[in-house]
């Protein structure tokens, strides 16, 4: 398995995925595109035997001078519960730690999404107990989770 960043050739399967496992798709094409171009870090976890494969992918934005903001993350579900999503998390938390300005890494998360909360505590992000109503278009509530880097 391969982390590596994503280019322009993976935004197909990147949007049938993100369709796939959230029901929609957060942002268009032409912003992932963007988003692609622009100072983001927009990761892929490939299959190194078949590298048209696609295992996961991961969106960071830097939205404040010293912070980074996951605003993407998934694992294809045939590829879930494999250790792949902390594969790929602890690899993208490396990465920031080199980046000397960040000092913290927020990200939102579906209140009931406790797989997820789950696995960025063990990579200990903490929740902020108070939770955002109304978040997701469903109208789910979301949690802050934060990791201050200082900490690691
Ligand atoms: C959340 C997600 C990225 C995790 O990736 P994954 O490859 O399935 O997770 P891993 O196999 O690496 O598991 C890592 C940890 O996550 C937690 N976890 C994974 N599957 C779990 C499950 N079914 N129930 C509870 N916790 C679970 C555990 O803490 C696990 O560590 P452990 O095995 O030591 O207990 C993946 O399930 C996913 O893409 N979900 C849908 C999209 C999503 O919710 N993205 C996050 C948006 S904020």
């Amino acid at each position: 398995m391969k982390v590596k960043n994503v280019n322009s050739r993976d935004l197909e399967q990147i949007m049938i995925l993100e369709k796939e496992v959230f029901r929609e798709n957060a942002f268009s094409k032409h912003l992932m595109g963007e988003l692609i171009h622009r100072n983001t870090l927009f990761l892929k976890l490939a299959n190194g035997k078949n590298k048209n494969e696609l295992i996961g992918f991961i969106i960071l934005i830097k939205d404040r001078k010293d912070r980074i903001n996951i605003i993407n993350f998934l694992i294809n579900p045939r590829f879930q519960n494999k250790g792949y999503g902390a594969l790929l998390l602890k690899n993208t938390i490396q990465r920031i730690t080199q980046l000397k300005e960040i000092k913290k890494v927020v990200l939102n998360v579906q209140v009931s999404n406790s797989q997820a909360i789950k696995l960025y505590e063990k990579f200990n992000f903490r929740k902020n107990p108070k939770k955002i109503e109304n978040y997701y278009q469903s109208g789910e509530s979301a949690y802050l989770m934060e990791l201050f880097i200082d900490s690691l």
